[in-house]
């Protein structure tokens, strides 16, 4: 249908029959806005208000002032109709309306700790803004946080860095949406090994790219191996995304795995490696983490570390993050950022400053509370008929393989896919969850355990009902 029968339908303006189903249909086809056949209250030099539209040039005025937008429809570009909304945040949309409607639902859904940033952090940033931290800082974040992220990589991950080499964004899904927008041109591929985090391949999509997957499961323990990146790159390969410990799997590489992954890349001049460390404090039973930077200059030149506050300071609010990378790297992202965002937040760059040179006791507590359930909610799934769950290594996520229960009805509801599985469990059993399909893997759903160990047992409760009957 046309926008502007749309329109007129909208308003409940009866069209003539005759202009539907003769010739004149045909011209309104064809017709644009400023043809003389139809007469569109947004050309001013018709003398139409925006409000009225008339079919003919002797019909006569019909009010659409109480359509949608007053008949104006906006072009949508291609580039924004590429992606998809952030799966995550619509699961958490939809469980939001359903407690708001007093609905007792609970949330397995949110990628962020559940416990308060830490008091000094919060203390430093209510006195920046009382001492009137209130203005525009340098477009990439001030030296003195610059600063202290550089002696971050240098004490905690071997990594020497200047301050011109870090860009200070608004979180870290702000600092690789600046990476792709900096590196990719259209036709470039993007390595992303799957499941992968849900922005990855909807940010390549936004700058031109073409996200190329490389599929890994349980038997791997959800790790990529050489040989399948060595056939996923081409000629193309602008970058390869590495991002563990991983969310949505937890997969954390050994250093040697890491190591082996560079050489690879080594080989390919043109790809530069998206290091995505935003989990690097949350692994558990002593694993180490390793950036792949820190493998020699060859392969810190060629890679792009990522990180920020979320997730290590429970700071996810604050929208910190922030990349290290060669200088022309980051003057090309610094450029982006000076035309989009500007500096990120004044006051919450305050905050991450006593984030990163205040005490860190925090973080010990919160990965044991973490490790304590992820082993729960681990034997929870594991004992749900047609589900089973590895033991994740790092993050705060299960990622449950749901493949024995798909296929399957249940009280009248056939489930075939990981969106139908998760709509079955928040309507029937209450609970939120995200789908698999979202990060690449529809026999999965996701579960974050950052959630405290009474809604893991009452939820896992009433999954496990939900899934008995
Ligand atoms: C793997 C991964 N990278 C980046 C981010 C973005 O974090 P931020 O909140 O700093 O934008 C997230 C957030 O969930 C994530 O899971």
């Amino acid at each position: 249908m046309n926008w502007w029968t749309e329109a007129a339908i909208d308003a409940g303006i009866e069209i003539p029959l005759v202009r539907l189903l003769h010739a004149p249909l045909r011209k309104l086809k064809s017709v644009q806005p400023s043809d003389s056949v139809l007469d569109f209250g947004q050309q001013p030099r018709r003398n139409l208000p925006q409000t009225h539209i008339c079919w003919t040039s002797v019909d006569r005025l019909h009010d659409i002032s109480g359509c949608k937008n007053g008949g104006y429809v906006v072009q949508i570009s291609d580039r924004a109709n590429r992606i998809q909304p952030s799966p995550t945040l619509a699961v958490s949309a939809k469980a939001k309306k359903m407690r708001s409607e007093g609905v007792d639902v609970l949330s397995f859904d949110v990628g962020e700790p559940d416990f308060d940033t830490p008091d000094h952090i919060k203390m430093a940033a209510i006195k920046a803004l009382v001492q009137g931290d209130t203005k525009y800082t340098p477009a990439t974040g001030t030296e003195k946080l610059k600063a202290a992220i550089c002696k971050k990589l240098r004490e905690e991950n071997g990594l020497e860095y200047s301050t011109n080499q870090i860009v200070v964004s608004c979180g870290a899904k702000h600092s690789l949406y600046n990476i792709f927008q900096a590196t990719v041109n259209p036709g470039d591929e993007v390595i992303i090994p799957a499941p992968y985090w849900v922005s990855y391949p909807d940010q390549v999509l936004l700058a031109g790219g073409t996200p190329v997957f490389i599929p890994t499961d349980e038997i791997t323990k959800f790790k990529i191996s050489p040989r399948q990146l060595e056939d996923a790159l081409t000629d193309r390969t602008v970058a390869v995304v590495l991002n563990s410990p991983s969310n949505p799997t937890g997969a954390t590489y050994l250093p040697e795995a890491v190591r082996e992954l560079g050489e690879i890349i080594l080989s390919h001049p043109r790809a530069t490696i998206v290091s995505d460390e935003i989990y690097e404090k949350i692994v558990y039973d002593g694993r180490e983490v390793v950036s792949i930077a820190s493998f020699g200059p060859e392969l810190k030149a060629r890679t792009v570390v990522v990180n920020g506050l979320s997730k290590s300071a429970s700071m996810t609010g604050w929208r910190l993050g922030y990349t290290a990378s060669v200088k022309e790297l980051a003057e090309a992202m610094g450029k982006i950022q000076s035309q989009s965002t500007s500096n990120p937040t004044s006051f919450a760059q305050a905050g991450g400053l006593a984030a990163l040179l205040g005490p860190k006791d925090f973080e010990g507590a919160m990965v044991a509370e973490f490790d304590r359930r992820r082993r729960r909610v681990t034997d929870l799934l594991n004992g749900i008929p047609g589900i089973t769950c590895e033991l994740p290594e790092g993050a705060f996520y299960a990622f449950a393989n749901a493949a024995g229960v798909l296929g399957k009805s249940y009280q009248g509801t056939q489930v075939d896919n990981s969106g139908q599985l998760a709509d079955y469990l928040l309507r029937e059993a209450r609970i939120a969850v995200v789908p698999g399909n979202g990060f690449g893997l529809d026999t999965h759903l996701r579960l974050s355990y950052a959630t405290s160990m009474e809604c893991i047992e009452e939820g896992l409760k009433r999954m496990q009902q939900a899934l008995t009957s």
